[in-house]
């Protein structure tokens, strides 16, 4: 069994505090996501003491739900955005204009104008016409603004297609060939100020040999930057920390984060910058359980399907990037082993959690647990068929 869970008295225990899920869920109709606070802090808290004097940012698409922002807030974090719809969830729950990062290849104006309006801390710009965009709209309103460049290496991470960001042939970041461009347009005014360089080069990164090289890449424009801009001090690494779904490995991901500050601090040993990163999945992935019934065990000469009340209108990662979820029954029954394909309600075939998955047998009213989904889960569900969204719970 993956770490945090258990069973005891054929009851399936999650979390740091072995929470017994099924006594939880009389109150719920539907499905439910629950998180556990205290892991999430942990896991910040590891982090934090890995990459010393770094300032991290949360890039709190991976889940902005509001009782995780204010533990992480209490904890030093800072956060990452991108929407006017999560600056103002940042806002609520009593984050500063200066704590916010405002990332994303589309910002619109009226974000742009609330930026200004909040005097943020800083905008990642992502292309020359958003900086000409952004340098008018300081001008109309005669307010400074600090940004960084995003910057695209075009490097390799090995991701998932869906997730890699750092290619040349991705909409992000400022093509390096660009660079001169960007230069000439911040040096013709005085409001938009260079405070930094950024890269984000996709996420569930595993390995870090194309990290590295983009570091390398990117260090030499920062410096070249600095000549000319010497308000140009911060350099921020991005996020894209990977875990682990397929078996339990904390200590794997522990070694894992550790190579990836060892990079980071020694690329930067000689180089006086302020370091700032933006992880999403690695702190919260973990944290969130989504919590689902059985509502019919559906044999055919091919297959057994397990129906379930949730598919991908709550969990899309499995249809959308193939990817891979743990499955487990919250009740340990003595029983035969079975393969199963975990399907949902939704009128796509590609409305499924796990296929050919062995599983002790389950039964119609069971209920299962869909671990690692307190990242990209409940922030990217939808009301696809018009079916309920799933509660959210905090343990
Ligand atoms: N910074 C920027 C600018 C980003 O776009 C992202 C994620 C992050 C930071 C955080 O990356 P993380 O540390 O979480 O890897 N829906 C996909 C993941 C998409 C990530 C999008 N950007 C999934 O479910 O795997």
């Amino acid at each position: 069994l993956k770490k945090h869970f258990k069973y005891e008295n054929g009851k399936l225990l999650w979390g740091l505090q072995s929470i017994d899920l099924q006594s939880y869920l009389n109150n719920y109709h539907n499905p439910v996501y629950f998180y556990d606070i205290q892991l999430i802090a942990s896991r910040f808290l590891e982090m934090k003491n890995q990459l010393r004097g770094v300032d991290i940012f949360y890039a709190m698409k991976a889940n902005p739900h509001i009782d995780i922002l204010k533990k992480l807030k209490t904890l030093g974090c800072k956060v990452d955005v991108v929407s006017g719809g999560e600056i103002n969830r940042a806002l609520s729950v009593g984050f500063f204009p200066q704590d916010i990062v405002f990332s994303g290849v589309g910002k619109t104006i009226s974000e742009i104008n609330l930026a200004f309006d909040l005097q943020i801390l800083q905008i990642n710009v992502e292309s020359l016409p958003e900086l000409e965009r952004i340098i008018k709209i300081s001008q109309q309103k005669n307010k400074p603004i600090s940004i960084a460049l995003r910057l695209n290496p075009n490097v390799d991470i090995k991701t998932h297609p869906y997730i890699a960001t750092g290619l040349q042939e991705n909409k992000f970041g400022i093509d390096i060939s660009q660079l001169d461009q960007a230069i000439n347009l911040l040096r013709s005014q005085t409001l938009v100020e260079l405070a930094g360089v950024s890269l984000h080069l996709g996420s569930q990164m595993q390995e870090f040999s194309g990290f590295q090289q983009a570091l390398l890449k990117l260090k030499s424009d920062f410096l070249s930057l600095q000549k000319y801009f010497p308000t140009c001090k911060k350099f921020d690494v991005g996020g894209g920390l990977g875990i682990r779904y397929e078996e339990t490995d904390l200590e794997w991901e522990s070694q894992s984060l550790q190579n990836y500050s060892e990079i980071i601090f020694s690329t930067f040993r000689d180089v006086k910058a302020q370091l700032q990163t933006e992880p999403g999945r690695w702190l919260v992935a973990h944290a969130g359980v989504l919590v689902c019934q059985v509502q019919y065990i559906k044999q055919t000469p091919f297959k057994e399907f397990v129906v379930l009340d949730s598919g991908m209108n709550h969990l899309i990662r499995p249809a959308f990037y193939q990817a891979f979820h743990q499955i487990l029954p919250l009740q340990q029954k003595n029983g035969p082993e079975k393969v199963y394909d975990f399907v949902g309600p939704i009128c796509e075939s590609s409305d499924f959690f796990a296929k050919n998955r062995k599983s002790l047998e389950l039964r119609s009213g069971d209920f299962v647990a869909v671990l690692d989904c307190g990242a990209y889960a409940s922030s990217m569900s939808s009301i696809y068929n018009l079916k309920d969204p799933a509660a959210e719970v905090c343990l």
